[in-house]
């Protein structure tokens, strides 16, 4: 069962309820929402208010990557926004398996991610506590990058750890997924594909499709 999650990020911020139900219409269950600080990442996206309101216009599954520095002071309020699943940086908490506590007590599933130079070793801790590990194909901060090769061998190896383990933890990838890239993510183990501007650039509700129909070949 493979997901996909538009990054709305790419999306056109003064039609975002519009491009959402578009993005659903096409077939995607999940709205990938990048929360960005000005400090963990270069730039500052959006927080907890859009978030708020979108949640008044669609049941897609509010799937929030939290590029910000100590994510554990809003574990709370993003849940409270409306988050169904909180996906915190390894490199930003000091204190990740208490995070993932708390995002687990939030009722929220609880993810964690990894900048492309961070090894999966890492979260060798915590791996079996996690639903979802979110393996950065790109350097988090923008979208429409390059995606970088060698985070493959990453979801490979998490997800033979997993296999291993009798574990069905999902494997998000984020950062240049495109109709191109995909199929040797999925190859590698990838579960929840994350995409921005392939979905959000040009007719989504088309764009959407094209990947339903890649994850039905
Ligand atoms: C990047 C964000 C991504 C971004 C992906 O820091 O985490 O979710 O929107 O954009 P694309 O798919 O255009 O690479
Ligand atoms: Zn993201």
């Amino acid at each position: 069962m493979y997901i996909l999650a538009p990054s709305v990020l790419a999306a056109d911020f003064g039609k975002l309820a519009e491009d959402t139900a578009k993005a659903r219409e096409g077939g995607a269950s999940y709205l990938h929402l990048d929360v960005m600080d000005g400090a963990f990442v270069p730039s500052i996206s959006f927080g907890m208010p859009v978030i708020a309101s979108l949640r008044g216009y669609t049941d897609l599954v509010f799937d929030v990557h939290m590029m910000v520095e100590d994510p554990g002071r809003y574990v709370e309020s993003i849940r409270a926004a409306g988050a169904d699943i909180i996906t915190v940086h390894q490199e930003a908490c000091t204190h990740l398996d208490r995070v993932i506590g708390q995002i687990k007590a939030s009722g929220a599933k609880a993810g964690v991610a990894l900048n492309p130079a961070t090894p999966v070793s890492t979260l060798e801790c915590v791996l079996d506590q996690v639903d979802m590990v979110l393996v950065m194909s790109v350097n988090p901060g923008f979208g429409g990058q390059k995606f970088i090769p060698y985070t493959l061998d990453k979801v490979r190896a998490l997800r033979q750890y997993f296999d291993r383990k009798g574990l069905s933890t999902d494997i998000q990838v984020d950062g240049g997924v495109n109709r191109d890239t995909i199929r040797p993510l999925i190859e590698a183990g990838a579960n929840v594909l994350v995409a921005g501007s392939a979905v959000f650039g040009g007719d989504v509700k088309a764009n959407v499709e094209t990947f339903m129909n890649i994850f039905k070949e």
